[in-house]
């Protein structure tokens, strides 16, 4: 069996594009007999893949601080405590964060000095509780916007959902 994503040519697709593409793909791709690890691995990977995005990962929620998880793109920081640089204060306020500019970020966790902007979706299960979050980073400014929140909370919606 191949599981391997359809060759596109990804930088000639718009955005949009692209976000259709990966929920389609993923929905195929989360398979409910393996583990929440193996399924957000090839989640890391197939945003990597379609976006082409610097670093692309998740932190979870464990002992009450955020522990990295699967991810694409250089190492990085594996615990960041509550209210704690992008991704500890988009768990602490269980909301999305659109950062254009990381050096505008008070308290902002530098894992790559590449990193010039960020997005942080927070993953939350049915039952209401934090899983943890998806922090994707862009080598350029002002990279994400409304369209990738939307979509970004509606793919981790699915994640949450087979979690
Ligand atoms: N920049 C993040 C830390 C995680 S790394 O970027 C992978 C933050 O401020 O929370």
């Amino acid at each position: 069996m191949s599981i391997e994503l359809p060759q596109r040519n990804w930088h000639l697709l718009s955005r949009q594009e692209k976000y259709t593409e990966l929920h389609q793909q993923i929905s195929a791709l989360l398979d409910p007999q393996v583990d929440d690890i193996a399924n957000l691995a090839n989640a890391a990977a197939l945003l990597k893949e379609i976006f082409g995005w610097w670093w692309v990962g998740f932190y979870r929620v464990l002992n009450n601080k955020l522990v990295l998880g699967p991810f694409q793109g250089p190492v990085a920081c594996t615990t960041i405590a509550l209210g704690k640089g992008v991704c500890g204060k988009s768990w602490e306020t269980q909301s999305t964060l659109v950062v254009p500019n990381v050096e505008e970020f008070p308290g902002h966790i530098a894992c790559s000095a590449a990193s010039k902007s960020e997005i942080v979706v927070p993953i939350v299960k049915a039952d209401g509780q934090i899983w943890g979050v998806l922090d994707v980073d862009s080598e350029h400014l002002a990279t994400f916007d409304e369209l990738d929140q939307i979509e970004l909370e509606k793919f981790c919606r699915t994640l949450a959902s087979s979690l």
